[in-house]
């Protein structure tokens, strides 16, 4: 058998969400909102299944939902892109990852990596033959420096693996850092792959930046986003991955034979989605913002430290600043077993040199799931 894949243990994630059932216990550890999401995107898909094409799509994708990506991302992020020849969609934007990553790493070269990073990336990249360095970035702020990079980037860097907003961090980078980003990228002649997923769920009134945008991005980033995160139906899986032509095209030949293509009548629902007005994309964010307050209000006032929350469904809390001694890891157990609050360890996102003391919440929750947790929060720190 493989030995990265056979080596890897069970998933925090997983343990966690087994305790979670164990304790019955409120789980805010998994990331995906508990509402049905909007119900005429839905709706299409449901039409598209009863009265619409159910063979096998074209490779790259629908058309119509490759042209309403480049209009979309026109529309939102002054990104222009080629439908025919720069977008292609995706199973999911873990399969345009690794799509990605099997098309651009040749054996031996090395990959940047920003420790906290998705679960996914560092077994995608060993798998691929790439060699991680890793670039380590700290709370409360996970900003980016020359430091840090001039240590990781070097002649050998090929593909730099960034995720911007970063899960499970909360942050979106500011323009200094994705500038910063882009200058080593051209410097050392490498390929972006940017993991944008979070690049609509960001709260107040920020704007996403993508760095595909930044100067000498444009032939050098391959822009990864996924419709699960924009419609808030993480279970559909459709991933969209945009290139310049000539990466594309490569990136497309290792899509051909993992998955070849991806439902079509979800393809055909996103693709009306997309296409939405302003007013949808305001609203989901500012009904996940109205939970992040609450949440942060509620964790606040019975004395828990919380980091900024950016972005994402997620927000953090600082154990060592809340009057914590433990480690992420034992804080987790101990708060699903006898406070019956299942959360995410945030070390688990790291490969080395783990931050241990920060824990992760998932707040894109109904109020009464949010009160339950709070509830049952209410005896971990007993003050005065
Ligand atoms: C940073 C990041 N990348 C990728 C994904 C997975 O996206 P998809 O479900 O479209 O494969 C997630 C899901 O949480 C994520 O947080």
């Amino acid at each position: 058998m493989n030995s990265i894949f056979a080596g890897l243990s069970t998933t925090i994630f997983e343990t966690m969400s087994r305790l979670a059932r164990e304790h019955d216990a409120v789980n805010l550890g998994q990331g995906f909102p508990d509402g049905a999401g909007p119900e005429d995107v839905r709706q299409k898909a449901a039409d598209a299944v009863l009265t619409g094409w159910n063979q096998y799509p074209p490779m790259l994708g629908l058309p119509e939902l490759r042209r309403a990506v480049a209009e979309h991302y026109a529309r939102f992020q002054g990104v222009a892109l080629d439908p025919d020849n720069e977008v292609m969609i995706t199973s999911g934007a873990t399969e345009a990852i690794a799509d990605a990553l099997m098309a651009l790493i040749e054996p031996g070269d090395e990959v940047v990596l920003f420790q906290p990073m998705y679960d996914a990336y560092l077994p995608l990249v060993r798998r691929a033959g790439g060699v991680p360095r890793f670039v380590t970035l700290q709370p409360p702020h996970w900003r980016l420096t020359r430091e840090a990079l001039d240590a990781a980037f070097s002649s050998r860097t090929k593909v730099v693996l960034f995720n911007n907003p970063l899960n499970p961090a909360a942050v979106a980078f500011p323009d200094e850092d994705l500038a910063l980003l882009a200058e080593y990228c051209v410097h050392y002649n490498a390929i972006a792959v940017c993991d944008e997923v979070w690049e609509h769920v960001l709260f107040d009134g920020r704007k996403h930046r993508p760095l595909i945008g930044f100067p000498g991005m444009r032939e050098r980033t391959v822009k990864i986003g996924s419709a699960g995160k924009i419609f808030s139906l993480t279970g559909w899986k459709v991933g969209f991955v945009m290139a310049a032509a000539p990466i594309l095209k490569v990136v497309a030949k290792a899509h051909q034979f993992f998955t070849f293509t991806t439902p079509p009548n979800l393809q055909a629902a996103v693709a009306y989605g997309l296409g939405k007005e302003e007013g949808y994309f305001t609203g989901m964010r500012a009904e996940l913002q109205r939970s992040r307050d609450r949440f942060a209000a509620g964790l606040t006032e019975l004395g828990f430290a919380t980091l900024p929350s950016e972005a994402s469904y997620f927000l953090n809390i600082d154990l060592a600043a809340s009057g914590i001694g433990e480690d992420d890891v034992s804080f987790c157990r101990r708060l699903v077993a006898d406070h019956k609050v299942a959360a995410i360890p945030v070390s688990a996102f790291y490969a080395e040199d783990a931050v241990t003391s920060v824990v992760r919440f998932c707040f894109a929750k109904r109020d009464e799931t949010l009160a339950a947790a709070l509830t049952n929060l209410r005896g971990v720190l007993r003050r005065g």
